[in-house]
């Protein structure tokens, strides 16, 4: 991996598996060890079997992230999501991903959140193929690859992702695309975490690698970013100005 992509390479810290009775010292934790990207799982109990939180939770972590210069993105789970997006949006979201599955009208669901102001994303179930986003691709900021089935934190990471994620990044490629970020959501460990950036990820989501009762949120992000050659985080301007 060249040394510019490895610093492009950002681990977003996704607050599912955090402990919820002190969410707001978890974040910190998180934002104290570098992390400038926290990754918010809204779930609905419909468009996934489990239900997670609204838009409050968002609003009362915005200003911990604000004094860290650190964006917030939502990660929308819900059918219907055009019901939601001002609310987010609203309540301190940068960034706005919807599962393709979940929108009849991408276009203008798309559309709809960069209008609101913040950056788009797409969403891909595991069995979701690629081709989903040959109308949608001159849109996207980002493309979220889920390498679970969306709904739980702990999972398993689902092999066959990495191969689809060396195909998207051959896919901007080519169409010139480069630009679009792909992010990576589910089972990422210290174990798959490097050949998942390896395959051309440069959002690396991560729950329970980071938020658990093994060790601290300082120590399991170190080994997240050895894992990829990362000996420590990049300068706040520099971080701030590559993510999406
Ligand atoms: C799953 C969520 C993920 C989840 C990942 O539906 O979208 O963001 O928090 O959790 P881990 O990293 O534990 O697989
Ligand atoms: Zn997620």
């Amino acid at each position: 991996m060249s040394r510019g992509r490895e610093e492009k390479i950002q681990i977003a810290a996704s607050i599912l598996s955090a402990d919820f009775s002190r969410l707001g010292d978890e974040v910190k934790q998180a934002l104290e060890a570098g992390v400038r990207r926290i990754h918010v799982d809204i779930m609905d109990g419909h468009f996934v079997p489990n239900l997670s939180m609204g838009s409050q939770v968002l609003r009362s972590i915005r200003p911990i992230a604000d004094k860290f210069d650190a964006l917030l993105h939502v990660h929308l789970m819900v059918t219907d999501p055009d019901r939601y997006l001002a609310d987010f949006v609203r309540a301190g979201a940068n960034s706005v991903s919807v599962h393709v599955e979940t929108c009849p009208h991408l276009h203008r669901t798309i559309q709809e959140i960069r209008t609101l102001g913040a950056r788009s994303g797409v969403a891909l179930n595991p069995a979701t193929p690629l081709a989903a986003l040959d109308e949608i691709l001159t849109e996207v900021d980002f493309v979220l690859v889920m390498s679970v089935e969306p709904g739980f934190g702990g999972q398993e990471f689902i092999p066959s992702s990495l191969d689809k994620i060396v195909r998207l990044r051959r896919m901007l490629k080519e169409r010139g695309f480069d630009q679009v970020q792909i992010a990576v959501d589910g089972g990422i460990h210290i174990q798959t975490i490097g050949p998942v950036a390896r395959a051309g990820a440069t959002v690396l989501v991560a729950g329970s690698a980071i938020f658990n009762g093994h060790a601290s949120v300082a120590d399991n992000l170190r080994e997240l970013r050895t894992a990829i050659g990362q000996k420590k985080p990049g300068s706040r301007s520099r971080q701030r100005r590559d993510l999406t």
